[in-house]
């Protein structure tokens, strides 16, 4: 009745933005990733039949009845599964920012799916595996995997065709990922409040929505030839149509600051002197510099005289879920 699970965040190089079924999580497009070495989740679940109601307790600290609630929605999934209708105590440490732009909820959500339904005896494979995690955060159901990830939308209404297949396997193709922290706060509009706000407001989404399909076609084929400088260059532009759909919404948002700017600009910087770094952004200030291991220092030598700069985690692609 208990047991504990590691799942790693994940990087998307082509976004996931915009749901065309909010209650299922299903996305409007498929979207890709890289599964990250360093920023993880462990999460332990029991479930008692002596408990009254579902407790959580994230970073040591018991949480209140908003973020518990998210919790046991997304049990009362793996419970419908079983037929089981016993509460349970799940805790978890996250190793990475909560809520801050670093995919916390991806991580969060596929260590909690593969506990809860390993603690209820399930064995899941990892499609219906993902399937599971894409219903607490669609982000999640690409956490299952590690290396490169891909999201497939799936066309069907009741979600039983969109999960994730990797693509390449962790040790297949090594890039350097260094996550430039500018900011650890939460942020003000969580992902799932501000992709919906731009679906349903932004003009500018449909054009994201052509735009992406073509730029995941591209990176699936720079990713097959490893060829990097195709991968970056059309990785970059995707988060940055990303981020321009917000601008479109009403009311108008956008996840920047001073700061993110700053990087943005050291990057193209580093690039107008012949060194292949990219950047991308998700739903927070933060930014991610994607480069080849060989120039990994220099990136980080360079990003570090920045005063903006807080930290730089340095991360290389990582494992699919595990179980402890
Ligand atoms: P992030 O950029 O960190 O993914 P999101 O806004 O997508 O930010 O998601 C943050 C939310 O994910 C949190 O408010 C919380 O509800 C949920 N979350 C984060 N970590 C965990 C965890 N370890 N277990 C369960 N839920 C989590
Ligand atoms: C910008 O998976 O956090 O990071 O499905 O509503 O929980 P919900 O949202 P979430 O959204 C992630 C958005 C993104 C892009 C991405 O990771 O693909
Ligand atoms: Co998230």
């Amino acid at each position: 009745m208990k047991a504990t699970a590691k799942a790693h965040t994940n990087i998307a190089l082509i976004k996931y933005w915009g749901k065309r079924n909010e209650e299922l999580i299903l996305p409007t497009n498929s979207s890709l990733s890289i599964t990250l070495d360093l920023f993880y989740t462990e999460t332990t679940v029991e479930f008692d039949e002596r408990l009254t109601t579902d407790i959580f307790y994230l970073n040591g600290e018991e949480k209140g009845t908003d973020e518990t609630a998210k919790v046991s929605r997304f049990l009362n999934h793996v419970r419908k599964l079983t037929g089981d209708t016993r509460f349970a105590i799940v805790s978890s440490q996250n190793h990475v920012p909560t809520a801050a732009g670093f995919a916390s909820s991806a991580s969060g959500y596929a260590a909690l799916a593969a506990a809860s339904s390993k603690a209820l005896g399930l064995e899941l494979d990892g499609k219906e595996l993902s399937k599971l995690a894409r219903r607490g955060s669609g982000s999640a159901c690409r956490s299952i995997y590690g290396g490169f990830v891909e999201w497939k939308k799936g066309v069907k209404e009741d979600g039983s065709d969109s999960y994730a297949v990797p693509i390449l396997d962790q040790k297949a193709w090594n890039l350097s990922i260094l996550s430039v922290m500018i900011e650890s706060k939460q942020k003000k509009i969580l992902s799932r409040e501000g992709m919906k706000r731009t679906v349903q407001t932004s003009p500018f989404y449909d054009g994201w929505l052509k735009a992406t399909e073509q730029e995941l076609r591209i990176a699936k084929k720079a990713i097959e030839k490893r060829d990097f400088e195709m991968l970056g260059e059309t990785l970059e532009k995707n988060a940055f149509k990303m981020h321009a759909t917000t601008l479109g919404a009403d009311p108008p948002f956008f996840y920047w600051q001073p700061a993110t700017l700053e990087i943005i600009d050291c990057v193209q910087h580093l690039r107008s002197q012949g060194l292949l770094a990219y950047v991308t952004i998700d739903a927070g200030p933060n930014v991610k510099v994607i480069c080849q291991p060989d120039d990994e220092r220099k990136v980080f030598q360079t990003l570090n005289e920045i005063d903006s700069v807080k930290e730089i985690f340095v991360c290389h692609p990582g494992p699919g879920i595990s179980y402890l």
